[in-house]
């Protein structure tokens, strides 16, 4: 196999001074061609920060991207990316085949090579019928969809998705997962998924990456062993799942002993401050 992605120290903070704040310190990791790996984290730890570095959207402070071995700098041409709002990812005044197409009008295919491939992209996510309307007329899942195929419309080497399914309902949620891997399965192509769901995390990869709160950093590179072709009721079920998502579990929030401590000396924490305030506003009161 070779390597897709290689990060390597990547750190970002945004702002300066006093008002700096480091989001991602000191990642690195490889993907390898056709995986599918899934970064999982909590919510505010870095992972759009990360996602957004990696797709050249953001200068990083320090560290470096490289795709298929060339240095990031700038928006790759052959890495596509996929937001959680497919509503303002979608243009409303552009028909869905028209939206697909979008994308490829900067490549060197001739008009009818870039409907073909388009029309090609929408039968992947099962949406052929659907290529003349527009995409207010679809439900949230199908619009997904269409961001999806205009991902894949253009084959990328790298396909980058940040929270894609968080926006839909759960039952959308399962299809669409089960879409993307067989699509990624069909294509080939290499996925970079961050999610803050740990059950989508392990149902989904090829392999799971588990980010420490803020700022981020990588506490577990684990291989997901479950067989290929899975499946939302049996894959859910077994033992090797079940397994799975309790250590991702417990390595984002420790064990029931540990989070039980953070609480209790979060809450000491919170009324010492009360009993300061408290003191203070007396202090006030009575000078
Ligand atoms: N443009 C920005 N300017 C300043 N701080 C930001 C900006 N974007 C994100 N942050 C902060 O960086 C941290 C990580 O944000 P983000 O990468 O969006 O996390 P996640 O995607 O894991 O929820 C958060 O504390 C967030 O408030
Ligand atoms: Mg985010």
């Amino acid at each position: 196999m070779s390597t897709m992605l290689e990060v390597s120290g990547l750190s970002h903070r945004y702002g300066t001074g006093d008002q700096a704040h480091t989001a991602v310190n000191e990642l690195s990791f490889t993907v390898e061609a056709g995986q599918l790996a899934c970064i999982v984290g909590p919510s505010g730890c870095g992972k759009s920060t990360l996602l957004r570095a990696i797709a050249g959207l953001l200068p990083p402070t320090s560290g470096t991207v490289s795709l298929h071995g060339d240095r990031v700098d700038g928006v790759p041409d052959d890495l596509a990316v996929v937001f959680q709002d497919y509503s303002r990812s979608l243009f409303p005044w552009l028909t869905v085949a028209k939206n697909v197409e979008f994308p490829l009008r900067w490549g060197k295919l001739s008009k009818a090579e870039r409907r073909a491939q388009a029309a090609s992209a929408l039968d992947a996510v099962g949406l052929s019928g659907v290529g003349g309307k527009f995409p207010w007329q679809l439900s949230g899942g199908m619009q997904q969809r269409v961001s999806i195929a205009r991902a894949l419309a253009s084959r990328p080497a790298l396909l980058i998705m940040d929270e894609p399914f968080a926006s839909v309902d759960a039952q959308t949620r399962f299809e669409l997962e089960d879409l993307l891997r067989r699509v990624q399965a069909q294509q080939g192509t290499t996925v970079l998924l961050v999610t803050h769901d740990i059950d989508e995390s392990v149902y989904l990869g090829d392999r799971v990456l588990v980010l420490s709160k803020s700022p981020a950093r990588i506490v577990a590179d684990l291989p997901v062993g479950l067989p290929a072709s899975r499946d939302q009721i049996t894959t859910r079920e077994s033992a090797e799942f079940v397994a799975l998502r309790g250590e991702v579990a417990r390595l984002l929030h420790g064990s029931p002993a540990q989070a039980a401590a953070a609480d209790a000396a979060e809450w000491e924490l919170a009324s010492a401050a009360e009993k300061t305030e408290k003191a203070v506003t007396e202090d006030m009161q009575s000078s």
